[in-house]
């Protein structure tokens, strides 16, 4: 193929992809503007070939980072003595905020042979990878059920002498909420445990928003007991993707972050986070992003954000058919449909090219719809309201009874044929209701495994 083929067929590729520019996105992508894409773009090409692998060769890589890290550290009121990495993404910053504290529990105690972390149950799904890749036991916890934030009261009992890392959200992403940082501080002080607060989509638009003089939880490092955060700039800073920040109270526990090599027969082996060679690109990008837009401009970008977020809120309060899910007082917003099938709103958006993501019903919490409101929606979610609206009217008007089957008791066995009952086969039918249903009533072994057999078919 030829160049102009090849760029043809790139486009084309895109054919089935939401329209993110248009804001019919609610998550996954951040834009801002025209500009502040062309100059992550210029930057992040600029250094595409350079590699991070080794400081000492690519010392353009290692200034950027340090400068990057400095100017997130001062958002996050840490002193001198705050350090971090700059990462590929909110996983790797929280992957290795669990490595970190289970090889500083490991060295301080070389006796100690299990390592448990306590987990809200609202805490992003990376915590479970890191318990998973590096063999620490997730200690699930509940969160308030009416404020669904995570409390020391809920924590405390689940501290025992294997406790190496309590985590807390700032803000979750499911429900939009900042955790009692505070109080929870107070008890991983206590217990001499470490605590990592969750800030990787919240944490950059909660700290400029305060700047911009709007009202918000506490929970950066001015908070006594918290010893890591991790925050990404490729969400609120509108960094492109492969950017997120990871910073230690103090480089006394970053030291258990990093890793050396000297067993093997090649070059010297010292990375900070978990790949070797990785582009220079985002390094390049966010420190070239976050130097166009300024702290001034980003403190008004997030004040705005959350003006035009708790303006859809009250619009969607004031409709008979939707519900909040708990007080969302930020930037992500939750809803639900008490009377009428979620599941099928949801295809309904879809078919009109919204993408909201569906939430299943967990604990007393319904199924739910969430939103995260960026730059991208500020000039069309009127649009995106009228149209809920809309679909919410269709939804009515069709009537689609629920399925209240219980499929907890369901075998392994059982499952391709009702699989294939419902039209499901290497291809997701269009209208997902019924596969959503089944989904969250499924026991959660069957439906893990059933995600895997399609990820299996997705990739082939
Ligand atoms: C609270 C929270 N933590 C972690 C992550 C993971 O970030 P990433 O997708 O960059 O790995 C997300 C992503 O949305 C998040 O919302």
């Amino acid at each position: 193929m030829n160049k102009a083929e090849i760029l043809e067929k790139l486009s084309d590729f895109r054919e089935n992809d939401i329209p993110w520019r248009e804001g019919r996105l609610w998550s996954y992508v951040y834009y801002l503007d025209k500009e502040t894409e062309e100059i992550g773009k210029l930057a992040y090409m600029e250094y595409l070939t350079e590699n991070g692998i080794d400081a000492t060769a690519f010392s353009s890589l290692q200034k950027m980072e340090n400068e990057v890290i400095h100017f997130c550290r001062e958002i996050l009121r840490g002193d001198e003595q705050v350090v971090g990495t700059l990462t590929t993404g909110g996983t790797e910053s929280i992957l290795l905020a669990v490595k970190t504290a289970r090889d500083r529990a490991k060295a301080m105690n070389p006796a100690q042979t299990e390592f448990e972390m306590i987990l809200p149950e609202t805490v992003h799904a990376a915590f479970y990878k890191a318990a998973h890749y590096f063999g620490v036991k997730a200690i699930t916890v509940k969160v308030d059920d009416d404020s669904l934030k995570a409390t020391a009261a809920l924590i405390e009992p689940h501290i025992n002498k294997n406790t190496i890392l309590i985590a807390a959200s700032a803000m979750s992403y499911a429900y939009g909420v900042v955790d009692e940082i505070k109080s929870i501080g107070q008890i991983a002080l206590r217990h001499n445990v470490l605590f990592h607060v969750d800030g990787c989509i919240g944490a950059f638009i909660l700290a400029t928003s305060r700047e911009g003089g709007y009202e918000i939880e506490d929970f950066d490092f001015t908070i006594p007991g918290v010893t890591s955060i991790s925050m990404d700039l490729h969400k609120y800073a509108y960094c492109p993707k492969g950017a997120s920040v990871l910073l230690f109270k103090n480089d006394e526990i970053r030291k258990f972050q990093l890793f050396v090599c000297n067993e093997w027969t090649g070059y010297t082996f010292a990375n900070t986070g978990i790949l070797s060679s990785k582009t220079g690109g985002p390094v390049a990008a966010a420190w070239a992003v976050t130097n166009f837009i300024g702290r001034k401009k980003y403190s008004k970008i997030a004040v705005k954000t959350l003006e035009v977020a708790q303006t859809i809120r009250k619009k969607l309060e004031a409709h008979p058919d939707i519900k909040m899910i708990t007080d969302p007082k930020y930037s992500l917003l939750s809803f639900t449909t008490p009377n009428l099938n979620i599941y099928a709103l949801s295809d309904e958006l879809k078919s009109r090219k919204w993408y909201a993501g569906l939430q299943f019903k967990h604990r007393h919490i319904p199924a739910n719809i969430h939103l995260t409101v960026a730059g991208h929606h500020f000039n069309n979610y009127e649009v995106f309201i009228t149209d809920l609206f809309d679909a919410i009217e269709k939804v009515k008007k069709e009537n689609l009874p629920l399925i209240e089957m219980d499929l907890s008791q369901l075998k392994p066995e059982d499952v391709p044929a009702i699989l294939k009952n419902l039209g499901v086969g290497d291809e997701l039918p269009a209208n997902l209701a019924t596969v959503n249903q089944l989904l969250e009533k499924l026991p959660k072994e069957i439906s893990k495994e059933l995600l895997i057999g399609f990820m299996q078919g997705l990739y082939k």
